[in-house]
């Protein structure tokens, strides 16, 4: 695997309203999910309108990065209850007060991974039904300019697609791909160590269609650096922004060990190892605390069996098991 390019890719852990280190029409292609207004970890707890008014800001920047023709690919869900946020409809009319071109709207179906539970209101009855959201946008448009051919996407490219991404099997089918409508799951919140990743799959799917080799791709907005990712695997440039440190540490942890798989299971065997210890100490400290209980109330010696969770085993009269239970019952508290 060929070393990093020095002068892109590049994660900076800066406010994306000011792109600072980007010249003017400079980036050909933008995928990003922005951080939404809900209780998300990362949220700053805006309003409405404040939240509009910081996409707008962002995207400002974005549109001076961009080079004419330059697109931009937006994942935005909806959000809330009541009311029911439609942000998709915020963002479409943020991008046209700014003069991006809509091209259009991709519906990602991520039913995939989704459970079947509906919130009918009330139970099992179907007065106010509220069915659960099983697909997000993505926005695709464009910083417009008649002169930029920006489509170089065809079949044959979809053949070198790699088998897995980011150890993860490919989702992609070929007549889906040229619909608006996607379907592939989503990812693990805790596989990644961020609260709300993009599968590897999606910035990769947008970076093969909208753009070639060797072009720079931005995303504002980087969390756990799915995009670089999708970018190196993609042989593109990537660069981005991303205020949480934690988040800088995971993205170059990630892109680290694409480039040292090994790294990658060392690590896991040693998460595994640690999680193997802890679970013995916390068995070890149950253990302890279990004698220390006997000890205080002078239980039964047969009681203990019963405490290490082998109580099909055990045959206690009524009575001393209804002690040993309330004994336990306090202590506990
Ligand atoms: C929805 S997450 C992006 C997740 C990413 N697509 C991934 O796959 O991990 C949004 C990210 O934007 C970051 N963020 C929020 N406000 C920001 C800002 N003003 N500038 C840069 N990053 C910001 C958050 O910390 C969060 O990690």
């Amino acid at each position: 695997m060929k070393a990093q390019d020095s002068s892109w890719n590049k994660i900076y852990c800066q406010d994306c309203r000011k792109m600072t280190q980007l010249k003017d029409e400079s980036i050909h292609l933008m995928v990003t999910s922005p951080p939404y207004n809900v209780t998300k970890q990362y949220d700053e707890n805006l309003n409405l309108n404040e939240y509009l008014a910081f996409i707008e800001d962002v995207h400002k920047e974005i549109f001076r990065v961009l080079v004419p023709g330059g697109i931009i690919a937006l994942n935005i869900a909806n959000v809330g209850r009541k009311p029911y946020l439609p942000l998709d409809c915020y963002f479409i009319e943020i991008l046209e007060k700014l003069h991006f071109d809509i091209i259009q709207e991709i519906i990602w179906d991520k039913a995939a991974s989704a459970g079947g539970s509906c919130a009918w209101g009330s139970w099992q009855s179907a007065s106010n039904p509220s069915l659960r959201d099983v697909h997000e946008y993505i926005i695709i448009a464009r910083k417009p300019d008649l002169h930029r051919k920006i489509i170089h996407f065809s079949k044959e490219q979809i053949k070198k697609f790699p088998e897995k991404i980011d150890d993860k099997k490919f989702e992609i089918n070929e007549e889906e791909l040229f619909t608006n409508i996607w379907t592939f799951g989503t990812e693990s919140a805790k596989r990644v160590n961020h609260p709300a990743p993009f599968k590897v799959e999606l910035p990769y799917r947008i970076i093969q269609m909208f753009s070639k080799e060797n072009d720079i791709i931005l995303d504002p907005f980087m969390g756990s650096g799915s995009t670089a990712l999708a970018a190196i695997i993609a042989k593109r440039k990537y660069i981005g922004y991303e205020i949480k440190h934690r988040y800088i540490d995971v993205c170059e942890r990630r892109i680290d060990e694409y480039f040292h798989p090994e790294k990658k299971k060392e690590r896991i065997k040693k998460e595994r190892k640690e999680k193997k210890r802890i679970n013995e100490e916390l068995k070890k400290g149950q253990r302890n605390s279990h004698s220390k209980l006997i000890e205080q109330h002078s239980l039964p010696r047969s009681s203990t069996k019963l405490m290490k969770g082998k109580e099909k085993t055990i045959t206690l009269e009524p009575e001393k098991k209804k002690k040993l239970q309330n004994n336990l019952l306090s202590y506990l508290k």
